[in-house]
């Protein structure tokens, strides 16, 4: 598969001491590239949606532990752990609603762990003892980066399985290159069809209030030269009812085990109409992020954004009252039933299949 992209959007640089990401607020008007040196510039650059998607915060952590403890300098094998446990805990709680966070920080924890075990048992150096650990640390956020851009592949081909020429995709947020290591999830299959001559006719969601559909979506499918329609988030029901989408694709934050799926807020509302309208929803999520503690969407956390970033942020002047309250929830649940296949890079899980998603772990 060709990326579209001359750079990816998060980087190891090749001394292990940088985390490079293109910072995402400023898309579509500037490229600009961060080189994150701290364990806060990492936690900020999560935060504040400089680097973001599911697949792209995980790498982000796991490449910012990695160069937490490559720049941390001591010589006790103690202290040394403790740093690391430090930075894994602060980098958790960045954000709390995909789940590849999480899961890409326990995996380096597990490494840490599997790592230390493995050292012989006379080992009392505690000098080498670290910089063995610290060698594995960045093969293993290597590894998941690596991992992570085959699983775009695979998935990016099951999705394009279901494509014909010239058909019409609707798309909400960004579940693209930006938002992964590589080629996206939801918008994989997009690319594939432009790469094999099909033409696909894609409408993207402005994705209210932070736009990622307008600034970020928009900007990566003309950018590969794909016939790319904006439109608001209120328009969906209009281009079904028009004849003008045969598919929904969306990316993924959390699939709990009965099926239901956290994505961007406006997901639900587009999955309803969708079902109205017997337009067929795809959700692609990576198996890293079905989270079989969550035995629904119910107990799966939403995230609340600050107000300031639906009634300022994009506009030159206020658009509501000073002071207004808001409630600015970033993502809802979709229930399974609405949802016709979760696209995972292992195979597609019907909705009477839902019960197969334990098997893919
Ligand atoms: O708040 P964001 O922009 O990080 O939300 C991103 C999404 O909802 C994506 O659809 C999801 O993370 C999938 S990315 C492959």
């Amino acid at each position: 598969m060709k990326s579209v992209f001359p750079y990816d959007s998060v980087e190891l640089s090749p001394s292990g001491r940088e985390v490079v990401v293109i910072d995402q607020t400023q898309l579509p008007g500037q490229e600009r590239f961060l080189h994150l040196v701290t364990a806060e510039q990492v936690f900020y650059a999560i935060t504040r949606l400089k680097v973001r998607g599911a697949a792209a915060i995980g790498i982000a952590a796991a490449f910012g532990l990695a160069m937490c403890v490559n720049r941390y300098r001591t010589r006790s094998l103690q202290a040394f752990e403790k740093e690391f446990l430090r930075v894994k805990h602060y980098l958790y709680i960045s954000r709390p609603t995909a789940v590849n966070l999480m899961w890409a920080l326990d995996r380096m924890e597990r490494c840490f762990y599997s790592t230390l075990q493995g050292l012989p048992a006379d080992e009392t150096d505690d000098r080498h003892a670290i910089e063995v650990l610290r060698n594995a640390l960045i093969a293993e956020s290597r590894a998941i980066k690596a991992e992570d851009v085959k699983m775009c592949e695979a998935i990016s081909q099951l999705g394009f399985s279901l494509l014909r020429p010239g058909c019409g995709i609707l798309t909400h947020c960004n579940a693209g290159h930006l938002a992964t290591s590589k080629f996206g999830t939801a918008l994989g299959p997009i690319y594939l069809a432009q790469q094999q001559g099909y033409s696909p006719r894609v409408y993207c969601d402005e994705t209210r209030p932070l736009l990622q559909g307008a600034r970020l979506t928009a900007y990566e499918l003309s950018k590969a030269g794909i016939d790319v329609k904006l439109v608001c988030d209120n328009m969906a029901a209009t281009l079904m009812a028009q004849g003008k989408i045969d598919f929904v694709f969306v990316g993924c934050d959390r699939v709990a085990a009965n099926g239901d799926v956290a994505n961007k807020i406006g997901t639900n509302g587009v999955a309803i109409i969708a079902k109205y309208y017997k337009v067929p929803l795809y959700v692609f999520a990576p198996t890293s992020t079905i989270d079989l503690d969550c035995p629904k969407g119910e107990s799966i956390v939403l995230e609340e954004r600050p107000s300031f970033e639906m009634t300022d942020l994009f506009f030159s002047k206020p658009i509501a009252p000073k002071g207004v309250q808001v409630y600015n929830p970033a993502f809802d649940i979709t229930p399974a039933s609405l949802i016709s296949g979760i696209i995972t890079e292992k195979g597609i899980i019907r909705p009477r299949d839902v019960k197969n998603l334990r098997k893919l772990k």
